[in-house]
C-alpha cells in the first residue's frame, strides 16, 4: 500500500507520477499484522515441497487463525533447494497457498534466504523429525552450505522466477531477501550472504513494484565491521526480542541511510519464558506500544508487526526457548506462537487484544494488562503484585476468565467467580500441594493433580527466578464451569503427536483440567483474585463465553 501527498490527480496521472516519484513514496505497513506461518505438523520449510500432504491441514488451520486472531499477514519462508528441486512445483504450491490465504483475507510476505539454524542436512526425501525441547531443531538455512558452492549468480533464477510469477499478484505483500544474514561469520556465510543479499535485492527490484526488504534493520552492516553501507532494503526490517518498546525511539524508526520508506517489525517480541530473567516483548506490551504510536502525532509511522515469531504451535518446537535442551519438559506457556492445532489460542487475552487492535472491535467484558497503572511511555512489562485482593469491577454471569499468574513459593492463588457474601465458585491453585481445585460453599467439587502435568505448575520467588508465569482460564457458562491450567501442545493429541511424513493421528479440542456441572448453579456475582503466600498477575481478562477451536468441523477428525 502506497501512501503519498497526491492531491487531486486522476488515476492515470497518478500512475505516471508513481513511476517517476516511486522512491519518494513512503510505504504504509501498519495494516500488516500477523506472524510467520508454517502448518502445525511441519518442522521446517519443507512443507512447501510436501504440499500435497499438507494442503488439507493448511486449509483447515488458516480460517481458524483468522477467526481467533484476525491476522491480515503472514511471513512465509521459502527455500532455494525447494525451488531447484522443481521450480514449477514450488510456484504452483505458492499459488495454491496464496489462494487459501486470500479466502481468509490474509496476504503474504515471502522470505528467500535465511542464515539461521542448520546449514546442512536438508533432505527433501526424508523430513527432519523434531526433538522435544529443541527450538527450531529442524530449521534449514537457505541456501544450505553445499548449495553456496555454486556461487551467488546460481540463485538468480530462484529469485527472479518467483518474483516475475507473482509480481502483479495482490496476494503478495512484500519480498524479503534475507532473514538475519550472518554477515560477520566466516564463509560460506559472511561475505557470501552479504553478496547474495546485495545481488538478490537488485534482481528482485529490477522486476518488482512491491517492497523489497531485508535484514538486518536498514541492511547497513557498516557497524558490524563489513562494508555494506548501501541499504539493501526499502523498509527498516527490524527484529526485537526485548522490551521496553520505547515509543518513537524504537529501532524500527531508524533511517541513517536515508533510504527507508517505512518500517516493518518482522519479528516482534516473544513472551517471558520460564527460567529467563525478563519479558522478551510479549504480545500485550507490543500492542500497548502500537496503540500509543497510533495516538502519537510525533510517530513517523505505525509499523506492521509479525508478532511472537510464529502463528501455529507447531513441530518447529519454538514453544521452547532458543536455549531449550533435548527432552526438556513442555513449557507452561509457549515462548512463541499463538494457536494450538485444535484452533484454541495460547492466550485468549492476547488473541482478543490483537483482534481489537486489528479490527477496532472490542470484545472484552473486562481487560487489564497492568501496564499503565502509572505512566509507561516505553511500554515496558509491568505486573500486579497480589498483596491485596484484586477485584475487577464486573458482575459476572457467563464469561471466559483468563489470567497469567506467577505464584510465589508454596502460595495458594484463589480465583472466585460469581462471588457474593453468600457463596462463590472458587478455583484454588495450591503451589505447595500441587493441586487445582474447584469448590463451592467451601466444599471441593472437583480437583486435579497438577504434578501429573509434564509442564507442572511453576512457582517460586520472582527475584530468584524460581517460578514463572502460568496460565489459568475458566469458562463459566450456565451451569458449567471448565478450568484450563497451562494447556500444552500434546494435550490436543489424545494418542500420539503428529510428525512430518508420519501417519494420521486423532486431534481433539483442548481438554479442560476440570469440567464441573452444577445442578443448581450460582446466578451471577463478582470476581476476586487473592494469593495467600504472594504472587503476581501479568494480565486478567473476561471475554464472552466463547471457545475457539472446539466447534470447528475438524474436531475429533483425523489429523494427518
Ligand atoms: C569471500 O571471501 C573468500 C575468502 O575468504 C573468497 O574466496 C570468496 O571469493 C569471497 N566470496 C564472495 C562471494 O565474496
Ligand atoms: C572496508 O573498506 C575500507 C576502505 O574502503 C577498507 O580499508 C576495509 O578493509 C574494508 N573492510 C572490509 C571488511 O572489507
Ligand atoms: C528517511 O530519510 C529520507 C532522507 O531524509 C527521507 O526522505 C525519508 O522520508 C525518510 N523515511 C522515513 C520512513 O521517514
Ligand atoms: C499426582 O501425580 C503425581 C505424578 O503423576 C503422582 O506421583 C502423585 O502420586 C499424584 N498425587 C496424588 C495425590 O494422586
Amino acid at each position: 500500500m502506497m501512501r503519498g501527498q497526491l492531491g487531486h490527480f486522476s488515476p492515470a496521472v497518478l500512475l505516471v507520477l508513481s513511476c517517476f516519484l516511486g522512491s519518494a513514496f513512503s510505504i504504509d505497513t501498519s495494516a500488516w499484522v500477523g506472524a510467520e506461518y508454517q502448518p502445525a505438523r511441519s518442522s521446517n520449510q519443507d512443507w512447501l515441497y510436501h504440499w500435497d500432504g499438507y494442503k488439507e491441514e493448511v486449509a483447515r488451520e488458516i480460517p481458524m487463525i483468522k477467526q481467533a486472531l484476525s491476522f491480515t499477514a503472514f511471513r512465509v519462508f521459502l527455500h532455494s533447494a525447494i525451488y531447484f528441486a522443481s521450480p514449477e512445483r514450488l510456484m504452483s504450491t505458492m499459488d495454491e497457498f496464496l489462494e487459501i490465504c486470500q479466502r481468509s483475507g490474509i496476504r503474504v510476505g515471502f522470505v528467500f534466504f535465511d542464515d539461521c539454524w542448520s546449514h546442512e542436512g536438508l533432505d527433501l526425501q526424508k523430513p527432519c523429525q523434531p526433538t522435544k525441547g529443541l527450538h527450531n531443531h529442524c530449521w534449514m538455512a537457505s541456501p544450505q552450505d553445499a548449495e553456496r558452492l555454486n556461487g551467488v549468480d546460481h540463485f538468480k533464477p530462484y529469485v527472479q522466477e518467483v518474483v516475475r510469477r507473482f509480481q502483479g499478484d495482490s496476494r503478495v505483500l512484500w519480498w524479503e531477501i534475507f532473514n538475519e544474514p550472518h554477515v560477520t561469520d566466516p564463509y560460506p556465510q559472511g561475505n557470501f550472504s552479504e553478496a547474495l543479499r546485495a545481488a538478490a535485492f537488485g534482481w528482485a527490484k529490477a522486476l518488482s513494484e512491491k517492497p523489497v526488504i531485508s535484514c538486518w534493520n536498514e541492511a547497513d552492516d557498516t557497524a558490524r565491521g563489513t562494508n555494506t553501507s548501501n541499504a539493501y532494503t526499502e523498509l527498516n526490517d527490524a527484529h526485537q526480542y526485548a522490551q521496553p518498546w520505547n515509543g518513537i525511539s524504537n529501532a524500527v524508526f531508524k533511517n541513517d541511510t536515508g533510504k527507508m520508506k517505512g518500517g516493518l517489525v518482522t519479528e516482534a517480541g516473544a513472551r517471558w519464558y520460564q527460567g529467563t530473567n525478563s519479558d522478551a516483548g510479549s504480545p500485550l506490551t507490543l500492542i500497548d506500544w502500537l496503540k500509543k504510536l497510533r495516538k502519537n502525532p510525533a510517530a513517523k509511522f505505525v509499523p506492521g508487526v509479525m508478532i511472537d515469531w510464529e502463528v501455529m504451535v507447531s513441530n518447529s518446537n519454538t514453544r521452547w526457548h532458543w536455549g531449550g535442551q533435548a527432552q526438556d519438559q513442555e513449557p507452561a506457556i509457549p515462548w512463541h506462537q499463538h494457536l494450538f492445532p485444535d484452533g484454541s489460542p495460547v492466550s485468549y487475552t492476547e488473541a482478543a487484544a490483537i483482534r481489537r487492535y486489528i479490527t477496532g472491535k472490542d470484545e472484552f467484558l473486562y481487560f487489564n494488562d497492568f501496564l499503565n497503572d502509572v505512566p509507561n511511555p516505553g511500554s515496558a512489562e509491568r505486573f500486579l503484585r497480589l498483596d491485596a485482593p484484586f477485584r475487577p469491577e464486573l458482575t459476572l454471569k457467563d464469561g471466559l476468565v483468563e489470567m497469567a499468574l506467577w505464584p510465589d513459593t508454596a502460595a495458594t492463588v484463589r480465583l472466585k467467580l460469581r462471588h457474593s457474601a453468600e457463596d462463590s465458585y472458587e478455583i484454588a491453585l495450591d503451589a505447595d500441594k500441587k493441586t487445582l481445585s474447584l469448590s463451592r460453599g467451601g466444599k471441593v467439587r472437583a480437583s486435579f493433580n497438577v504434578s501429573s502435568l509434564d509442564c507442572g505448575l511453576l512457582s517460586g520467588g520472582m527475584k530468584e527466578l524460581k517460578g514463572a508465569w502460568n496460565l489459568l482460564r475458566a469458562l463459566v457458562d450456565g451451569n458449567r464451569v471448565q478450568v484450563w491450567l497451562n494447556p500444552m501442545y500434546p494435550d490436543v493429541f489424545p494418542e500420539t503427536l503428529p510428525v512430518p511424513s508420519g501417519p494420521r493421528v486423532p486431534i481433539r479440542a483442548m481438554p479442560p483440567r476440570i469440567d464441573f456441572e452444577d445442578p443448581e448453579p450460582l446466578k451471577e456475582g463478582g470476581l476476586e483474585v487473592t494469593a495467600e503466600g504472594g504472587g503476581f498477575l501479568d494480565y486478567f481478562s473476561v471475554l464472552p463465553p466463547v471457545l475457539y477451536g472446539s466447534d470447528w468441523p475438524g474436531r475429533g477428525v483425523l489429523y494427518s
